[in-house]
């Protein structure tokens, strides 16, 4: 079969890493049969050094083109500043607006042979397997207004908006609801119910549409207690499903528990998984662009290659093809190869390109 697929590296360690998944693309290409047809793009800090945007319009035609879209990371200090000027981030924003990748989807799964790198205690993560699902076109980070500005007195003020409507809720609850099916059943929602008219709504919707999944079990949460539960018993949750801002806190504090964000793909949705053929999506690692390690080729490229490893399921159907990708993760995990970032001390480390190579003669041997 034949696929387009946007590559849009960014910034910082982002290259590094998607140059490893497309390694991978490869190999499951010339494994399988299949071409995967690459168009590039700038998107974030490097966009905004050559054209002043952080993604132009040509490249959002371009994405809106192809199949699907694999994503590096944006930003970095050199474009850090607080002033109201255009921002790397604002690349992705505006990506996953024009394309209504509404529903983010973060699995977490701690592996066995990595349970020493988690911050938390062995018998706190030992097991530990769920997904969050953040809702990513709306809320905090969209509503208007959206501004700043100096009052008569002379006072700077500013907002931001926290908007939501029914429609909104009810698309990414039923993401929710859909993946619970085919886990274990158990929908955990979070809210601030006790504060916010937002999360009233929101509770509300949830109540509504668990009446169309009788067999999933909803459980309300307060989304202050869920950051405490991920910490001291992350086993209860299998599927979470939240709004936008929630979303990007708790998955952050999810993401460690594995040992490291490095681990951690993502998968950024225009449709409700399953319910139709193809589904156009956004592909990336949930760590960002970490300037700190870029240049070096130590930063792991794990999380962008599962990534691609679901980039394959959810958008273009070819499961056997993702299973083989998470197994050979899984097998040069468990062979001990480690990038520096889950290496335990005084032990070898492997590069970037490494870890790559290694992935992809498991596919491909
Ligand atoms: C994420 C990131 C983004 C977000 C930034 C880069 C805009 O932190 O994907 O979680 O805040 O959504
Ligand atoms: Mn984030």
């Amino acid at each position: 079969m034949e696929f387009k697929v946007a590559v849009l590296s960014g910034d910082g360690i982002g290259p590094e890493v998607t140059r490893e998944s497309i390694k991978i693309l490869e190999a499951i290409g010339s494994r399988f049969g299949h071409t995967f047809n690459l168009q590039t793009g700038d998107v974030g800090g490097c966009s905004i050094d050559k054209n002043g945007v952080a993604i132009t319009d040509e490249t959002l035609d371009d994405i809106l083109k192809c199949d699907s879209v694999l994503f590096g990371a944006v930003g970095g200090p050199k474009w850090d500043v607080t002033s109201e000027n255009e921002r790397p981030e604002n690349g992705i924003l505006r990506i996953r607006k024009e394309l209504d990748l509404f529903s983010n989807i973060r699995p977490v799964k701690v592996y066995k042979d990595l349970v020493y790198a988690s911050p938390l205690k062995p018998e706190i993560v030992d097991d530990v397997d769920f997904i969050i699902i953040r809702e990513l076109t709306s809320g905090l980070y969209f509503g208007e207004p959206k501004k700043r500005w100096n009052s008569e007195d002379g006072i700077r003020e500013s907002v931001d908006t926290l908007y939501y409507n029914e429609n909104e809720i009810e698309r990414v609850l039923r993401v929710g609801f859909e993946l619970a099916m085919g886990r274990e059943r158990k929908l955990h929602s979070l809210d601030k119910m006790n504060v916010m008219a937002t999360s009233r709504l929101w509770r509300e919707v949830a109540t509504e549409l668990s009446e169309e999944y009788p067999e999933v079990e909803l459980i309300h949460m307060l989304a202050d207690n869920a950051a405490m539960q991920l910490v001291t018993n992350p086993k209860i949750f299998d599927v979470i499903v939240t709004e936008n801002t929630f979303g990007d806190m708790l998955s952050d504090e999810a993401a460690v528990i594995g040992g490291s964000m490095g681990l951690l793909p993502s998968a950024s949705l225009s449709s409700v998984p399953g319910k139709q053929k193809k589904t156009l999506g956004l592909y990336e690692p949930i760590h960002g662009s970490a300037p700190d390690i870029a240049g070096q080729n130590i930063a792991n490229p794990i999380a962008s290659i599962l990534s691609t490893s679901m980039m394959l399921r959810w958008s273009f159907g070819l499961n056997e093809e993702s299973d083989l990708i998470d197994n050979s993760v899984d097998a040069i995990l468990s062979e001990g190869y480690r990038t520096i970032d889950i290496a335990k001390e005084n032990e070898k480390s492997l590069s970037t390109s490494e870890i790559g190579d290694l992935i992809s003669n498991k596919i491909n041997y």
